[in-house]
């Protein structure tokens, strides 16, 4: 296996499958499957889910909302994203715990990384809620600073598209995917990975972050084990 330890991170908008807002059920029972794969190989996973596709502070704040406001919201969406993909992933019979960076401790375990760390060891998916748990902060940079404090080996970005290419090709069908990106040539070129936060946050700690297509069924796992999937981006 490449990785020991990951840190998988899926947007909100994801759990939509089909819809246009919350959790598709159908779609949240397939990522369960495809992160029991890697589970059953040894992998230790830690997960930070974003909260898009219920609220996201932005576009309340776009929409004449308090912006602090508005991201306590989003970060209680991340909760409710975290529960469900909890369910599903008992409904496969892994091992799961769920951390808040918010303490809601009659829904889940209040974020303590030690703690985080033993659940790993011991083979429990761990999911990260309520982001960093401050406004202004987005997802993608609480998966970053997770994935630092637990020591993983990389940050598993899943999207739709199979990795970064020079344009949009969702736009330009001659856009060209990389394998490999430094940081600083994604900064050079404008490309979007993370919002700078996330991504500086993360070239600072020599965390490597890997952007890959989550819904290509086993994709995951072959990742994990050493194959070129996505692309990564690197220092
Ligand atoms: P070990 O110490 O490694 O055995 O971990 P553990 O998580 O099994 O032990 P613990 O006794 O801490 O937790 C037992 C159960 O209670 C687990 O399902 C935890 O997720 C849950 N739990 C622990 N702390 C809290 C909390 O503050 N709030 C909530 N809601 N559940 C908690």
């Amino acid at each position: 296996m490449q990785y020991k330890r990951i840190l998988l991170k899926l947007s909100g908008e994801a759990l939509m499958g089909e819809r246009q807002y919350g959790i598709d059920p159908k779609r949240l029972a397939e990522y369960a499957k495809e992160i029991k794969q890697v589970v059953e190989k040894g992998i230790e996973v830690a997960i930070v889910i974003g909260g898009g596709n219920i609220f996201r502070g932005v576009a309340g704040a776009a929409n004449g909302m308090d912006r602090v406001q508005g991201d306590h919201m989003g970060m209680l969406a991340t909760c409710i994203n975290g529960l469900a993909l909890q369910s599903a992933l008992e409904d496969e019979n892994v091992h799961t715990r769920l951390q808040t960076a918010l303490e809601i401790k009659e829904v889940a375990e209040p974020y303590i990384k030690r703690k985080a760390i033993r659940h790993l060891e011991k083979g429990r998916v761990v999911i990260f809620g309520a982001g960093t748990g401050n406004p202004y902060f987005t997802t993608d940079t609480a998966a970053v600073l997770r994935a630092i404090e637990i020591d993983a080996d990389a940050i598993l970005k899943g999207t739709r598209v199979n990795g970064i290419y020079n344009t949009d090709p969702e736009k330009d069908k001659n856009a060209v995917k990389f394998e490999t990106i430094t940081f600083k040539d994604v900064i050079a070129k404008g490309l979007k990975v993370m919002d700078m936060t996330a991504f500086t946050l993360s070239e600072e700690n020599n965390l490597p972050i890997i952007v890959f297509d989550m819904n290509t069924n086993g994709n995951l796992l072959k990742l994990v084990s050493g194959e070129k999937i996505g692309t990564i981006v690197d220092n």
